[in-house]
């Protein structure tokens, strides 16, 4: 599933992010044709923009999707919630659901199918991640303006930048979100940035498998430049 109901503001004023265009089609139909190329992909589910459901129907119909079925849900105010809602018109006899990132158009089919190995081999949750190239320090965040005091150096050796597509045991991925649900309707649950971590919060185990340079996310206005650059690159060399 897809979740592409971002409003993705970092990226600049505009259209929401998954409908930004990359080298003539929307970021999101990148996206699905990225799962769909993967053979062990049968449905995409997309979560839409609330308010553009009917527009991102339209375009995924005039962008030709490699004859898989893909069907769209209308999104919610959060991540989380776009996920739950994605999750809930996946059929409840599929056993793997991979959940990916709208803004990570090019990740390569290698990576996809990566995930699903390490979850058809017995993981519950699966993540792909590359090492870090910087150094990362924890900070005491300060007011606007004031420097940061730095209070620690975690390895490097031992940190991953963690991408998608995340893949999960479905039954596992539907529990994690049910108990998110219920826990932030007494108003508290984990505040987690990906599936994989609400997996982590109830306990569970999350294995990682190698990324990729090029699934990463269009957040800033330069990874749409760097996102252009990819997709030129792979043009001139394959006809992709
Ligand atoms: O904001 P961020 O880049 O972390 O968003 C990651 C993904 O989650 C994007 O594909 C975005 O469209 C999606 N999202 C969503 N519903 C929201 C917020 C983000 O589907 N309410």
């Amino acid at each position: 599933m897809v979740p592409a109901a971002g409003r993705g503001e970092r990226l600049g004023p505009g259209a929401p992010k998954a409908l930004r265009e990359l080298g003539g089609a929307p970021l999101l139909v990148h996206a699905v044709r990225a799962l769909a190329r993967s053979r062990s992909v049968g449905l995409v589910v997309v979560a839409a923009p609330p308010n553009g459901v009917a527009e991102v129907v339209g375009l995924l119909d005039s962008h030709g999707l490699d004859g898989k079925d893909v069907r769209v849900v209308a999104g919610g105010a959060t991540r989380q919630e776009s996920v739950r809602l994605g999750l809930a018109a996946i059929p409840e006899q599929t056993e793997i659901v991979l959940v990916h990132d709208a803004a990570r158009p090019l990740v390569p089919v290698e990576v996809v199918d990566a995930v699903i190995g390490a979850v058809r081999g017995g993981a519950g949750a699966v993540v792909p991640a590359v090492p870090l190239a910087d150094t990362v320090k924890r900070v005491e965040p300060a007011e606007a303006g004031r420097p940061e005091p730095v209070l620690d150096t975690p390895d490097r050796a031992t940190l991953r930048a963690v991408q998608t597509p995340q893949g999960f045991r479905r039954e596992l991925l539907a529990e994690v979100h049910a108990k998110a649900l219920s826990e932030a309707a007494a108003g508290g649950g984990p505040a987690v940035t990906d599936d994989a971590g609400l997996v982590e919060w109830y306990g569970g185990q999350v294995v990682v498998v190698p990324g990729h340079e090029e699934a990463f996310k269009v957040t800033r206005p330069l990874d749409l430049v760097l996102a252009e650059a990819v997709l030129a690159r792979r043009r001139a060399s394959d006809g992709f």
